[in-house]
């Protein structure tokens, strides 16, 4: 179904704001950075110390929490693993599950994927991500704001995971639907983690593999409480 749409937003707005009320909010309050991550060669638009909001009231932010206003140390590592193996995607139907800024999305774009669906629940990230699309000199990526874990499986050939296993709840419906989607359609998953605790704790990390390891930039260590580098692992399941 996600592959039929005809248009590249399949967008239920939470805020009640529109898409282009939305854009002007994320292009006032965010920086375009782009050197001090595992992917200087993606441009993306992020809040840093030089934004209002880095300082501001926390109750004055009119949306959700902004996820995807900071790059993760485990999308950086799967980013960059995704570019430096260009192989991976090319010609594939990827989906980045958990997208936020939108930046593994990007890569896969950039690395010749076919089609790439980027899904947040967050309806602000979809938009930040065509932000950070027309940044990067891509047509937007097609954004889905539906929570598809549990939702039927799709036919995707390579799903992405960048810093998804924050929450053990969360983690663990992530853990049964990516089998059944290995299981219906045969998909590839790649998860990147700097190694959190709840993602070292959980029953997936035994069943993973590792593909890839980066150590983070300092600038990513400083903002990240002392993660000091970011692996990337392939998941096999059982079933
Ligand atoms: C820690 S951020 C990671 C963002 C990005 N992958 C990265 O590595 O920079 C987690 C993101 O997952 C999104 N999220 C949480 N639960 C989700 C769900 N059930 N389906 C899709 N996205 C979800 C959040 O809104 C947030 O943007």
């Amino acid at each position: 179904i996600l592959f039929a749409q005809p248009h590249n937003f399949r967008y239920a707005s939470q805020t009640g704001q529109s898409e282009e009320h939305i854009r002007t909010f994320i292009t006032e309050n965010t920086e375009i950075v782009g050197e001090q991550s595992l992917t200087p060669e993606i441009q993306l638009r992020l809040l840093t110390p030089a934004c209002r909001f880095w300082r501001e009231k926390p109750d004055l932010w009119p949306f959700q929490d902004p996820y995807w206003a900071i790059y993760w140390p485990g999308g950086q590592a799967l980013s960059r693993y995704l570019l430096d193996h260009p192989e991976v995607c090319r010609g594939k139907t990827v989906l980045d599950l958990g997208s936020g800024c939108g930046a593994s999305a990007i890569a896969a774009k950039l690395s010749g994927a076919a089609h790439v669906v980027a899904n947040d629940i967050d309806s602000v990230a979809a938009v930040a991500t065509h932000l950070n699309c027309e940044l990067n000199g891509l047509e937007p990526i097609f954004s889905v704001t539906d929570n598809l874990i549990g939702s039927e499986p799709e036919s995707f050939d390579l799903i992405l995971l960048g810093d998804m296993f924050y929450d053990e709840a969360l983690a663990t419906s992530l853990h049964g639907w990516l089998d059944r989607c290995i299981e219906i359609h045969g998909t590839r998953v790649l998860i990147g983690d700097p190694g959190r605790a709840q993602f070292e704790s959980h029953v997936i990390r035994q069943l993973l593999h590792q593909q890839a390891h980066f150590e983070l930039p300092e600038s990513v260590r400083e903002e990240n409480y002392g993660l000091t580098c970011s692996s990337v692992w392939s998941y096999r399941s059982e079933v």
